[in-house]
């Protein structure tokens, strides 16, 4: 079995404690003979910044560039509010994806049965939603220059942030979204705002003529972006693969995490192009929610989006699809059998924290695995 080279950056908040319970599946997955996976492991963000006085070091930034995929936990909090801009611990993810160049970012919302009481809209909107956010994540406004604030003398200071597109950009995020979409309902939904934004227009244009000349099978629409908040919360299921620009991308993963009963529950993928020699791509894969300093350090948070990014990487960096269904269906059974984190818990349900719910989802797959050797043997 190939060995895969793994590097895991747990932040700062929650990061580490949801990383533990990734830590836990990966032993399990070694010690069963599912995987071969090599794991380092380095600081990244506020906490990196309180060793090392930057968000990211040269050294992680070379492991991250060898890595055959990045694991990422969550970064930031209040503690690090005062911190000089360019090293705040944000910094060093957004150094992450640009120097990597991860410019295609998949976010699914998938509601799982079992949860369809938990989201703020009513049980008939979400049930059964299955649709992907597709951000782009290396331009627009995130990265655009200048970005600056200038002191215009008068007791006036004047912020500038850029958002700038080129063809080449939209392009190869209009490609993965047909891909994406081919796999699965065949529709895609371009958001932009045309009717303000000279991005808006090129991103429509490029998007329509992509379409037009290599993906005419596939069904695409354009909704303007604000259009598409709006009917996101009003009746999600008319989206199979939306796809949007950094900055709208990033809100409208948010709306679409919360519609699956929390924030906890998101994960998220992000991935380069592949090298046409070596086959291989550059991945990283997070957790949509952040860090979570309210309830750090107490065992409680959610680790089902960061196992769940484990399983991303499984299907997007090793084409390990079985093993990243198994992990899929071994989360939905363990939120069947009623287990909940805080954030998600309900009436008649059982409260557990971090690492009780990590163990549940890891002994899940143990029957799972088991269930499907015996079946194999009895045939
Ligand atoms: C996300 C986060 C990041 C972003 C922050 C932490 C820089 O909100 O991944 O959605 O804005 O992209
Ligand atoms: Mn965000």
């Amino acid at each position: 079995m190939a060995t895969h080279k793994l590097l895991l950056l747990p932040g700062d908040g929650i990061g580490p404690e949801v990383m533990a319970e990734v830590k836990r599946l990966i032993a399990w997955m070694n010690a069963h003979g599912l995987g071969a996976f090599d794991i380092e492991e380095s600081l990244v963000g506020g906490s990196c910044y309180d060793k090392h006085g930057v968000a990211i070091t040269e050294e992680t930034m070379g492991k991250a560039e060898r890595a055959d995929a990045v694991i990422f936990g969550a970064v930031g909090g209040p503690k690090w509010d005062g911190v000089p801009y360019d090293v705040r611990p944000e910094a060093g993810l957004l150094r992450l994806r640009k120097d990597l160049q991860l410019f295609a970012n998949i976010r699914p919302a998938v509601c799982y049965p079992a949860l369809a009481d938990s989201s703020s809209l009513k049980r008939e909107v979400v049930e059964g939603l299955d649709i992907i956010i597709l951000r782009e994540l290396t331009g627009g406004v995130y990265f655009g220059e200048p970005k600056i604030i200038t002191d215009l003398g008068n007791n006036q200071k004047r912020a500038v942030d850029t958002q700038v597109y080129d063809t080449y950009e939209i392009e190869r995020i209009g490609r993965v979204a047909f891909e994406l979409a081919r796999k699965r309902r065949n529709k895609v939904t371009s958001t932009e705002k045309r009717n303000v934004m000279k991005t808006g227009v090129l991103w429509h244009e490029v998007i329509a003529a992509l379409h037009k000349r290599e993906y005419s099978d596939v069904q695409l629409e354009h909704q303007l972006a604000d259009a598409l908040g709006m009917q996101l919360v009003r009746w999600p299921k008319q989206f199979d693969v939306i796809v949007a620009d950094n900055l709208f991308g990033d809100m409208l993963s948010d709306v679409a995490a919360t519609l699956t009963g929390s924030l906890g529950m998101l994960p998220s993928a992000s991935l380069g192009e592949v090298d046409p020699k070596t086959r291989k791509r550059k991945a990283l894969y997070e957790p949509v929610h952040g860090s979570a300093p309210d309830i750090a350090g107490r065992g409680i948070a959610n680790p089902i989006a960061m196992l769940a990014s484990f399983a991303m990487a499984l299907r997007y960096s090793f084409n390990r699809l079985k093993e990243a269904d198994l992990i899929d269906e071994a989360i939905a059974n363990v939120l069947a059998k009623g287990y909940r984190t805080a954030d998600i818990k309900s009436d008649g349900t059982q409260v557990v924290g971090t690492a009780e719910m990590g163990e549940a989802v890891v002994q899940e797959l143990e029957r799972l695995v088991e269930q499907s050797s015996q079946a194999r043997q009895q045939r």
